[in-house]
């Protein structure tokens, strides 16, 4: 039975007290709109429950009232997965306020924390009991642990630690018909049947939403190595990386990659940034390792001697060691600002993709190509985590043309997917689909694999109440939108 907004409103205030109902045009515009600025469409009230009890009651009044439910994390995702859609009532669920560190476990080695948790602040904790959570990304300052569960978040570290759904050891779900599920078990081996946890990993608050999670922690590096090194290719990056990744194999914890178009973008917008070679080179590589036991030395000796032979053979031109604590992290903030100067510089259109390692020259030659003969003039800003064969693949639109027109007929988007699936690789390596990709899904996905989607979320989700318009293809289940096409960019 659907009630008004005003009934809408209402039930939520009731439930949850006024002050954690946010209503109107102006304080609802951060709960609305995405991080890179593509979408903005209403909600009627965003909500600020407390504690897992509260989101499961304001699910339950939503699915009353015939609205939907928004999941909200740090809102730092890429591709609008956390603010509304187009085409339906409803409401935003913000998880802001569940950030309460629940338990940690040192013989367990886990941490048991509200899914509302900033991700640094769970670094931080687990630092404090002298452990490591190693999911790094340059957004942990405000992306929540939710909403790292709900797009299975990657980043700096996946070469040696995986990504978040290799650290999730147990989950507390509120289903879309509002019961709460508690799978927050603290185990390494349980072989009770399906492991449903995995649903929800990966599933873009579509599913059901993460109220609390058991994490797994790390014993917490006694000493951390970092070289930067220009390289003069793609190709050499890769020849690098197959060179130092066995002789370094249990230190190597980062290998990223970035261009120069990318670090012109650093230097030209983010304040105190310096060139970090006296000359330019057509990429780089932060190449990081993390030593658990003992002395760094040795590992620092083995990198050197790996990078001296780099330079030998011609595929590094040219390396510093970071000296200083200050200078590794002056090393990590000119890699992991790229997204943000690249932001400030006007936007781009982002393909966040994964390629076997062994296909990614081929492919960035590929690319480069595509630019050339599908849009001459723009601007491709490749940067990423290159021992995942995960890259982004940024093109800025030429000198003097808006985003949004340059982005408008979808070529360069279509002809770099082709590329993608030609070379055997995903479209969506980090960031999910959200609002931004889901008509690019079925390139990817065979006609069973969409089915077993859509199975799962009509069984779980038959109203399709939880975060409308996202992940899947408008066919089905998500065809009830009012055909608002949502907005590629
Ligand atoms: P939001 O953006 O709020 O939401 C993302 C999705 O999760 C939405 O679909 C939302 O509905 C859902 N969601 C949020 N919370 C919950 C919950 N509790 N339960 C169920 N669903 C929920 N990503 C990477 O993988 N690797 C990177 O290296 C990386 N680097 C980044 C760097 C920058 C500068 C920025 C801005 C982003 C980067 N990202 C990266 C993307 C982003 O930070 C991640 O996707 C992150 O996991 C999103 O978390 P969030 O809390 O901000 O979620
Ligand atoms: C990164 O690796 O820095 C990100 O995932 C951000 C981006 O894609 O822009
Ligand atoms: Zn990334």
């Amino acid at each position: 039975m659907a009630g008004s907004d005003t009934d809408v409103i209402g039930a939520l205030r009731e439930l949850l007290g006024a002050e954690n109902v946010v209503t109107g045009t102006d304080a609802l515009a951060p709960f609305e709109t995405d991080w890179r600025g593509l979408v903005r469409h209403p909600a009627i009230a965003a909500v600020t429950p407390r504690d897992t009890a509260a989101v499961a009651a304001t699910v339950s009044a939503c699915r009353a009232q015939g609205v939907a439910v928004v999941p909200q994390g740090g809102k730092t995702g890429m591709v609008a997965g956390g603010v509304p859609a187009p085409g339906r009532r409803q409401v935003v669920l913000s998880l802001s306020r569940l950030d309460r560190i629940r338990a940690i476990d040192t013989v367990n080695d886990s941490i048991t924390v509200d899914a509302g948790c900033i991700l640094q602040n769970v670094q931080d904790a687990a630092a404090a009991a002298d452990r490591m959570l190693p999911l790094r990304l340059a957004s942990e300052g405000s992306c929540q642990i939710g909403g790292t569960i709900a797009t299975n978040a990657g980043g700096t570290q996946v070469v040696a630690y995986g990504s978040m759904r290799h650290l999730v050891l147990g989950l507390e779900v509120v289903l879309p018909d509002g019961r709460i599920w508690d799978g927050l078990r603290g185990l390494r081996k349980d072989n009770t049947g399906v492991d449903l946890k995995q649903l929800f990993i990966g599933s873009e608050g579509t599913l059901g939403i993460v109220t609390g999670a058991c994490l797994t922690l790390l014993p917490r590096p006694g000493g951390q190595v970092a070289a930067l090194v220009a390289l003069p290719s793609v190709e050499a990056a890769i020849a690098a990386f197959v060179a130092i990744r066995h002789p370094l194999w249990t230190v190597l914890t980062s290998i990223e990659l970035f261009s120069d178009d990318g670090l012109r973008l650093v230097l030209d917008h983010v304040p105190g940034a310096r060139a970090p070679f006296a000359s330019p080179s057509a990429y780089y590589a932060l190449i990081e390792l993390s030593v658990h036991t003992g002395d760094a030395a040795p590992a620092r000796e083995t990198l050197e001697e790996a990078i001296a032979g780099l330079i030998e053979d011609g595929t590094v031109t040219d390396a510093i060691m970071a000296e200083s604590e200050t200078q590794r992290l002056a090393f990590w903030r000119l890699r992991e600002s790229v997204s943000e100067a690249e932001r400030a510089a006007g936007g781009s259109l982002k393909h966040d993709v994964a390629v076997p390692i062994s296909a990614l020259a081929r492919f960035i030659g590929e690319v480069h190509g595509i630019v050339e003969r599908v849009a001459p003039g723009a601007r491709p800003n490749i940067f990423g985590h290159v021992g995942d064969g995960s890259l982004h693949v940024n093109i800025r639109p030429p000198e003097g043309v808006a985003l949004r027109d340059f982005a408008r007929d979808g070529a360069v988007t279509r002809a770099i997917e082709d590329a993608v699936m030609a070379f055997g690789g995903s479209i969506s390596a980090e960031h999910g689909i959200g609002q931004t990709k889901p008509d690019s899904l079925p390139r990817q996905k065979s006609e069973v694999e969409l089915a077993l989607m859509r199975t799962l979320k009509a069984a779980l989700d038959p109203l399709d109440l939880l975060n409308p318009g996202k992940l899947l293809p408008k066919s089905g289940i998500d065809a009830i939108d009012t055909g608002e096409t949502p907005q590629k960019a």
